[in-house]
């Protein structure tokens, strides 16, 4: 706490380097309100290119949506780790405004396109709130900088990438989630930037916060219903895969300039190593799902008219 205090002032000004002034911000019905519009209209063009998006890619949206309406539990997890009482309590209203608006956004989407079941997606959402999210963190605010750091990425990529497939078949929900993976996209500088800070100042005990969080990540959906076959999904659909996990960790470990750190005791230098070496060992899950893609899968989902086989 006394490493984080210290770095109060970092905080304080990579926030307000990262505020937007509300006029130049993003809102949901800025890029969905004419759509909303046309849809009343009910054209048949519109209604063939929302039939088209394929079940998997429905799916990841699902996966993605659901992750986002995990946010109470985030903003606890945050004010529980760092505090009401430093700038991080700033941060954390303002990233909390700012993620507010993507659940808010997707879920309109799916509600009025109805491309989802609606009645089924709604008692996803409550069963996955009512769980709750709890990571293995202890009472180690390093734990939070680190996942923070890799889930903001993760969402990044998993928000582009699903953005990517679907703009040929529906633009609008292409550009939405491009739209919120270049919010993701600037967390995740904040994040990683503190816990830059944080390993400069700590490199001893952020170092092993670090490893504990790179082994055990799982992104935070972990107790919604259908959380496997939908991460199973994305995986198989070639949308957020562990190869792009494991970039993420080969970028982090580079931008964070790991190898040179200089941490003082032997198990730090040890950690240290591991951390270097975790890429590699990512490699033998990465070929085992390669194997298992080989044979398509079918899945059944309550919020899917029909079963799907990626
Ligand atoms: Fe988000
Ligand atoms: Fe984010």
């Amino acid at each position: 706490m006394g490493v984080l205090a210290g770095l109060s002032g970092t905080v304080a000004e990579l926030a307000a380097r990262h505020e937007r002034p509300i006029e130049e911000l993003w809102f949901p019905n800025d890029l969905l309100g004419t759509f909303f519009n046309s849809l009343e209209e009910k054209s048949l063009a519109l209604r063939e290119r929302l039939e088209a998006i394929p079940g998997e890619l429905r799916a990841a949206l699902v996966l993605n949506l659901l992750t986002e309406e995990g946010l109470p539990h985030f903003h606890r997890l945050i004010a529980l780790h760092m505090g009401e009482e430093s700038p991080w309590n700033d941060w954390n209203n303002l990233w909390t405004a700012e993620e507010s608006r993507h659940g808010d956004a997707i879920g309109k989407y799916v509600s009025k396109t109805g491309i989802i079941d609606d009645g089924a997606l709604e008692r996803m959402t409550y069963a996955y709130v009512r769980a709750g999210f709890h990571p293995n963190w202890g009472k180690d605010p390093y734990r939070l900088l680190a996942y923070t750091s890799l889930q903001e990425h993760a969402t990044q990529i998993s928000h582009a990438k699903l953005g990517t497939r679907l703009t040929p078949i529906e633009p609008v929900l292409g550009r939405l989630l491009h739209k919120i993976a270049g919010d993701e996209a600037r967390h995740y500088a904040f994040y990683r930037n503190v816990f830059l800070n944080v390993l400069r100042a700590d490199p001893d005990e952020a170092l092993v916060s670090l490893l504990a969080v790179m082994r055990s990540f799982a992104m935070p959906g972990l107790s919604a219903p259908n959380f496997s076959a939908m991460a199973e999904i994305q995986e198989r659909a070639d949308l957020f895969t562990t190869s792009e996990y494991k970039k993420i960790v080969v970028t982090l470990i580079k931008f964070w300039n790991i190898p040179n750190l200089t941490p003082t005791s032997d198990a730090a230098k040890r950690t240290l190593d591991r951390i270097v070496q975790f890429p590699a060992l990512l490699d033998r899950k990465i070929e085992g799902y390669a194997n298992t893609k080989k044979t398509p899968k079918t899945f059944e989902l309550g919020f899917l008219t029909h079963p799907i086989t990626v």
